[in-house]
Protein backbone atom coordinates (compact mmCIF):
# COMPACT_ATOMS: atom_id res chain seq x y z
CA UNK A 1 0.00 0.00 0.00
CA UNK A 2 1.71 3.76 -1.00
CA UNK A 3 1.54 6.41 1.50
CA UNK A 4 -1.36 7.80 -0.75
CA UNK A 5 -3.89 4.99 -0.35
CA UNK A 6 -2.96 4.40 3.51
CA UNK A 7 -3.46 8.02 4.02
CA UNK A 8 -6.79 8.04 2.29
CA UNK A 9 -7.65 5.03 3.96
CA UNK A 10 -6.72 7.22 7.54
CA UNK A 11 -8.62 9.84 6.62
CA UNK A 12 -12.12 7.94 5.95
CA UNK A 13 -11.99 6.04 9.23
CA UNK A 14 -11.28 9.38 10.92
CA UNK A 15 -14.74 10.86 8.82
CA UNK A 16 -16.54 7.49 9.82
CA UNK A 17 -15.28 6.58 12.54
CA UNK A 18 -15.60 2.81 11.81
CA UNK A 19 -12.08 1.25 11.41
CA UNK A 20 -11.00 1.74 15.20
CA UNK A 21 -11.50 -1.30 17.09
CA UNK A 22 -11.89 -0.01 20.34
CA UNK A 23 -15.25 2.38 20.34
CA UNK A 24 -17.10 3.58 23.36
CA UNK A 25 -20.96 3.77 22.40
CA UNK A 26 -21.97 4.82 25.59
CA UNK A 27 -20.84 6.76 28.38
CA UNK A 28 -23.01 6.44 31.76
CA UNK A 29 -22.25 9.16 33.89
CA UNK A 30 -24.68 10.80 36.30
CA UNK A 31 -24.65 14.74 36.13
CA UNK A 32 -25.58 14.39 39.79
CA UNK A 33 -25.29 12.52 42.61
CA UNK A 34 -26.89 13.27 45.62
CA UNK A 35 -25.26 11.92 48.82
CA UNK A 36 -27.47 11.71 52.16
CA UNK A 37 -25.32 11.90 54.95
CA UNK A 38 -27.40 10.10 57.53
CA UNK A 39 -27.99 6.92 55.23
CA UNK A 40 -26.18 4.27 56.83
CA UNK A 41 -25.98 2.51 53.31
CA UNK A 42 -26.09 5.05 50.35
CA UNK A 43 -27.16 4.11 46.87
CA UNK A 44 -23.85 3.51 44.85
CA UNK A 45 -22.40 5.90 42.96
CA UNK A 46 -22.11 3.59 39.38
CA UNK A 47 -19.78 5.04 36.42
CA UNK A 48 -20.47 2.97 33.42
CA UNK A 49 -18.55 3.32 29.66
CA UNK A 50 -20.23 0.91 26.84
CA UNK A 51 -17.60 -0.15 23.84
CA UNK A 52 -16.90 -1.92 21.06
CA UNK A 53 -14.07 -4.16 20.73
CA UNK A 54 -13.43 -7.26 18.42
CA UNK A 55 -12.65 -10.22 20.74
CA UNK A 56 -9.42 -10.53 18.69
CA UNK A 57 -7.85 -7.45 19.87
CA UNK A 58 -5.02 -7.58 22.00
CA UNK A 59 -3.67 -5.52 25.07
CA UNK A 60 -7.25 -4.39 26.43
CA UNK A 61 -6.82 -2.00 29.35
CA UNK A 62 -9.99 0.21 30.54
CA UNK A 63 -9.03 3.52 32.87
CA UNK A 64 -11.43 5.51 34.29
CA UNK A 65 -9.63 9.17 35.45
CA UNK A 66 -11.15 11.89 37.72
CA UNK A 67 -10.04 15.39 36.13
CA UNK A 68 -6.71 13.61 34.37
CA UNK A 69 -5.51 11.22 37.46
CA UNK A 70 -6.05 7.62 37.28
CA UNK A 71 -8.76 6.31 39.62
CA UNK A 72 -9.33 2.84 38.71
CA UNK A 73 -8.02 0.30 36.23
CA UNK A 74 -9.06 -2.45 34.66
CA UNK A 75 -7.43 -5.30 32.86
CA UNK A 76 -9.07 -8.28 31.73
CA UNK A 77 -7.18 -11.17 33.06
CA UNK A 78 -6.51 -9.15 35.95
CA UNK A 79 -8.43 -8.25 39.33
CA UNK A 80 -10.08 -4.04 39.02
CA UNK A 81 -7.74 -1.98 40.82
CA UNK A 82 -8.73 1.31 42.42
CA UNK A 83 -5.95 3.92 42.57
CA UNK A 84 -4.93 5.74 45.98
CA UNK A 85 -7.91 8.18 46.08
CA UNK A 86 -10.65 5.86 45.37
CA UNK A 87 -9.01 3.14 47.46
CA UNK A 88 -11.59 1.16 49.53
CA UNK A 89 -14.05 3.46 47.93
CA UNK A 90 -14.65 0.87 44.66
CA UNK A 91 -16.74 -2.26 45.29
CA UNK A 92 -14.72 -3.61 43.09
CA UNK A 93 -16.37 -7.12 42.93
CA UNK A 94 -19.34 -5.35 41.03
CA UNK A 95 -20.08 -6.97 37.94
CA UNK A 96 -21.44 -5.04 34.91
CA UNK A 97 -21.49 -7.57 32.36
CA UNK A 98 -20.76 -11.30 32.21
CA UNK A 99 -18.80 -10.62 28.80
CA UNK A 100 -14.93 -11.36 29.23
CA UNK A 101 -13.76 -7.93 27.88
CA UNK A 102 -16.76 -6.01 29.77
CA UNK A 103 -17.15 -7.67 33.14
CA UNK A 104 -15.49 -4.93 35.06
CA UNK A 105 -15.32 -2.10 33.03
CA UNK A 106 -18.26 -0.15 35.39
CA UNK A 107 -16.67 1.54 38.24
CA UNK A 108 -19.13 1.43 41.54
CA UNK A 109 -17.77 3.76 44.02
CA UNK A 110 -19.37 2.96 47.36
CA UNK A 111 -19.83 5.85 49.72
CA UNK A 112 -18.38 8.93 47.33
CA UNK A 113 -16.57 12.20 49.18
CA UNK A 114 -17.91 15.21 48.33
CA UNK A 115 -14.76 16.18 46.45
CA UNK A 116 -15.61 13.45 43.70
CA UNK A 117 -17.07 15.88 41.95
CA UNK A 118 -15.23 16.79 38.52
CA UNK A 119 -14.48 15.27 34.81
CA UNK A 120 -14.47 11.26 34.74
CA UNK A 121 -12.55 10.00 31.93
CA UNK A 122 -13.73 6.47 30.51
CA UNK A 123 -10.38 5.64 28.63
CA UNK A 124 -10.51 2.14 26.41
CA UNK A 125 -7.09 1.03 24.44
CA UNK A 126 -5.85 -1.70 22.95
CA UNK A 127 -2.33 -2.13 21.15
CA UNK A 128 -3.58 -0.94 17.93
CA UNK A 129 -6.53 1.71 19.02
CA UNK A 130 -7.70 3.81 21.62
CA UNK A 131 -10.73 5.68 22.40
CA UNK A 132 -11.88 8.12 25.38
CA UNK A 133 -14.73 9.74 26.26
CA UNK A 134 -15.25 12.49 29.38
CA UNK A 135 -18.19 13.99 31.10
CA UNK A 136 -18.96 16.14 34.25
CA UNK A 137 -20.27 14.67 37.50
CA UNK A 138 -21.32 16.92 40.27
CA UNK A 139 -21.61 15.11 44.02
CA UNK A 140 -24.08 17.18 46.43
CA UNK A 141 -23.83 16.58 50.05
CA UNK A 142 -27.76 17.06 50.88
CA UNK A 143 -27.41 19.87 53.94
CA UNK A 144 -28.13 18.49 57.77
CA UNK A 145 -30.35 21.35 58.63
CA UNK A 146 -32.02 24.11 56.83
CA UNK A 147 -33.99 26.81 58.60
CA UNK A 148 -36.11 29.62 57.86
CA UNK A 149 -37.16 32.40 61.04
CA UNK A 150 -37.32 36.18 61.81
CA UNK A 151 -37.95 37.76 65.00
CA UNK A 152 -38.42 41.30 65.93
CA UNK A 153 -35.42 42.97 67.46
CA UNK A 154 -36.89 46.42 69.16
CA UNK A 155 -36.81 49.39 67.23
CA UNK A 156 -39.92 48.52 64.87
CA UNK A 157 -38.36 46.22 62.72
CA UNK A 158 -38.05 42.71 61.51
CA UNK A 159 -35.32 40.56 60.91
CA UNK A 160 -35.57 37.23 58.26
CA UNK A 161 -32.93 34.57 58.31
CA UNK A 162 -31.92 31.83 56.71
CA UNK A 163 -29.67 29.57 56.85
CA UNK A 164 -28.40 25.57 55.83
CA UNK A 165 -25.82 23.86 57.68
CA UNK A 166 -23.64 20.91 55.95
CA UNK A 167 -23.76 21.04 52.16
CA UNK A 168 -21.78 21.53 49.42
CA UNK A 169 -21.43 22.89 47.09
CA UNK A 170 -22.21 25.98 48.34
CA UNK A 171 -25.72 26.48 47.92
CA UNK A 172 -27.91 29.94 46.94
CA UNK A 173 -30.17 30.92 49.25
CA UNK A 174 -33.23 34.20 48.62
CA UNK A 175 -36.07 35.25 50.54
CA UNK A 176 -39.29 35.62 49.21
CA UNK A 177 -41.90 37.87 50.80
CA UNK A 178 -45.72 37.08 49.98
CA UNK A 179 -43.99 35.79 46.31
CA UNK A 180 -41.43 38.87 46.25
CA UNK A 181 -37.87 38.93 46.23
CA UNK A 182 -36.89 40.31 49.09
CA UNK A 183 -33.37 42.34 49.25
CA UNK A 184 -30.95 40.71 51.97
CA UNK A 185 -27.35 41.63 52.50
CA UNK A 186 -24.91 38.96 50.61
CA UNK A 187 -24.64 35.03 51.67
CA UNK A 188 -22.01 34.50 54.52
CA UNK A 189 -20.40 31.08 54.43
CA UNK A 190 -18.08 29.48 55.87
CA UNK A 191 -16.29 26.08 54.91
CA UNK A 192 -15.17 23.24 57.58
CA UNK A 193 -12.55 20.59 56.97
CA UNK A 194 -14.96 18.15 55.69
CA UNK A 195 -15.34 20.62 52.73
CA UNK A 196 -19.50 20.96 53.82
CA UNK A 197 -20.16 24.98 53.85
CA UNK A 198 -23.10 26.90 56.65
CA UNK A 199 -24.46 28.99 54.46
CA UNK A 200 -26.79 32.11 55.41
CA UNK A 201 -28.42 35.21 54.53
CA UNK A 202 -30.47 37.90 56.20
CA UNK A 203 -32.33 41.15 55.68
CA UNK A 204 -33.67 43.67 57.84
CA UNK A 205 -37.41 45.57 57.67
CA UNK A 206 -39.47 47.85 59.53
CA UNK A 207 -42.65 46.22 60.83
CA UNK A 208 -44.68 49.07 58.85
CA UNK A 209 -43.58 47.63 55.84
CA UNK A 210 -44.41 44.06 56.44
CA UNK A 211 -48.10 43.14 56.87
CA UNK A 212 -49.74 40.87 59.12
CA UNK A 213 -49.81 38.11 58.00
CA UNK A 214 -47.21 37.40 55.46
CA UNK A 215 -45.83 34.34 53.74
CA UNK A 216 -42.46 34.01 53.83
CA UNK A 217 -40.12 31.89 52.39
CA UNK A 218 -36.23 31.05 51.91
CA UNK A 219 -35.37 28.73 48.67
CA UNK A 220 -32.08 26.76 48.44
CA UNK A 221 -30.96 26.14 45.02
CA UNK A 222 -27.18 24.94 43.89
CA UNK A 223 -26.28 26.06 40.35
CA UNK A 224 -26.51 23.92 37.77
CA UNK A 225 -28.03 21.19 38.70
CA UNK A 226 -31.99 20.83 39.73
CA UNK A 227 -31.65 20.44 43.51
CA UNK A 228 -33.81 22.62 45.25
CA UNK A 229 -35.64 23.03 48.52
CA UNK A 230 -38.13 25.37 50.39
CA UNK A 231 -38.89 26.41 53.92
CA UNK A 232 -41.89 28.35 54.43
CA UNK A 233 -43.33 30.54 57.72
CA UNK A 234 -46.24 32.98 58.05
CA UNK A 235 -44.90 36.16 59.79
CA UNK A 236 -47.72 37.63 62.44
CA UNK A 237 -47.08 40.90 63.93
CA UNK A 238 -47.17 40.37 67.95
CA UNK A 239 -48.53 43.52 68.60
CA UNK A 240 -51.85 42.66 66.34
CA UNK A 241 -54.40 39.83 67.66
CA UNK A 242 -53.88 37.15 65.26
CA UNK A 243 -57.56 35.64 65.99
CA UNK A 244 -60.70 38.25 64.78
CA UNK A 245 -63.81 37.44 66.16
CA UNK A 246 -64.32 34.71 63.66
CA UNK A 247 -61.43 32.83 64.80
CA UNK A 248 -62.40 31.59 67.81
CA UNK A 249 -62.37 27.50 66.88
CA UNK A 250 -58.12 28.54 66.51
CA UNK A 251 -57.65 30.03 70.34
CA UNK A 252 -59.79 27.39 71.96
CA UNK A 253 -56.69 24.86 70.98
CA UNK A 254 -54.78 27.19 73.04
CA UNK A 255 -57.09 27.74 76.05
CA UNK A 256 -56.55 23.73 76.22
CA UNK A 257 -53.18 23.83 76.14
CA UNK A 258 -53.03 26.40 79.11
CA UNK A 259 -55.58 24.40 80.67
CA UNK A 260 -52.87 21.49 80.36
CA UNK A 261 -50.59 23.44 82.22
CA UNK A 262 -52.81 24.74 84.96
CA UNK A 263 -53.55 20.69 85.60
CA UNK A 264 -49.93 20.11 86.01
CA UNK A 265 -49.26 22.95 88.41
CA UNK A 266 -52.20 21.83 90.81
CA UNK A 267 -50.96 18.19 90.37
CA UNK A 268 -47.66 19.26 91.78
CA UNK A 269 -48.77 21.65 94.45
CA UNK A 270 -50.49 18.58 95.79
CA UNK A 271 -47.74 16.42 95.42
CA UNK A 272 -45.38 19.27 97.18
CA UNK A 273 -48.39 19.41 99.86
CA UNK A 274 -48.41 15.25 100.23
CA UNK A 275 -45.00 15.39 100.61
CA UNK A 276 -45.01 18.73 103.32
CA UNK A 277 -47.23 15.95 105.22
CA UNK A 278 -45.10 12.93 105.20
CA UNK A 279 -42.13 14.91 105.85
CA UNK A 280 -43.80 16.59 109.00
C1 LIG B 1 -10.80 13.97 49.22
O1 LIG B 1 -10.84 14.30 50.58
C2 LIG B 1 -10.24 13.35 51.42
C3 LIG B 1 -10.45 13.81 52.85
O2 LIG B 1 -11.81 14.04 53.11
C4 LIG B 1 -8.77 13.22 51.10
O3 LIG B 1 -8.19 12.23 51.90
C5 LIG B 1 -8.63 12.83 49.63
O4 LIG B 1 -7.27 12.83 49.26
C6 LIG B 1 -9.38 13.79 48.74
N1 LIG B 1 -9.38 13.26 47.40
C7 LIG B 1 -9.13 13.99 46.33
C8 LIG B 1 -9.21 13.30 45.02
O5 LIG B 1 -8.85 15.18 46.43
C1 LIG C 1 -21.79 25.04 61.03
O1 LIG C 1 -22.78 25.28 62.01
C2 LIG C 1 -22.77 24.37 63.09
C3 LIG C 1 -23.91 24.73 64.03
O2 LIG C 1 -23.94 26.11 64.30
C4 LIG C 1 -21.44 24.41 63.82
O3 LIG C 1 -21.42 23.42 64.84
C5 LIG C 1 -20.33 24.14 62.80
O4 LIG C 1 -19.08 24.26 63.43
C6 LIG C 1 -20.41 25.11 61.66
N1 LIG C 1 -19.41 24.80 60.66
C7 LIG C 1 -18.47 25.65 60.32
C8 LIG C 1 -17.53 25.22 59.26
O5 LIG C 1 -18.36 26.74 60.86
C1 LIG D 1 -59.39 33.97 60.67
O1 LIG D 1 -60.04 35.19 60.38
C2 LIG D 1 -59.61 35.83 59.22
C3 LIG D 1 -60.32 37.14 59.09
O2 LIG D 1 -60.77 37.58 60.31
C4 LIG D 1 -59.83 34.92 58.00
O3 LIG D 1 -59.31 35.51 56.84
C5 LIG D 1 -59.17 33.57 58.23
O4 LIG D 1 -59.47 32.70 57.16
C6 LIG D 1 -59.63 32.97 59.54
N1 LIG D 1 -58.88 31.75 59.79
C7 LIG D 1 -59.48 30.63 60.17
C8 LIG D 1 -58.57 29.46 60.40
O5 LIG D 1 -60.68 30.55 60.34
Amino acid sequence: MDKRTSMKIGLFCVLLGACSAVKIINLKVPSTYLLDQTSKTPDPLILDCEYEVDENEKGFVLKWLLDGQPVYQWIPSKNPFPFQSFKNRVDTSYVVSQEHLHKHRAMAIIKPLANFTGEYSCIVQTYASIDRRAAKLKIIVRESKFDLSYYSNGDGEVTVDCQARDISPLPELQIRINNELFETENLKSVQGENGLYNASISGTLRKDQLESPAQIECLLTIPETNYNKRRSTTYYDPDTPIAGPGNVTDTTGIGHIIGGFENIIVKIMLLALIFGMVAA
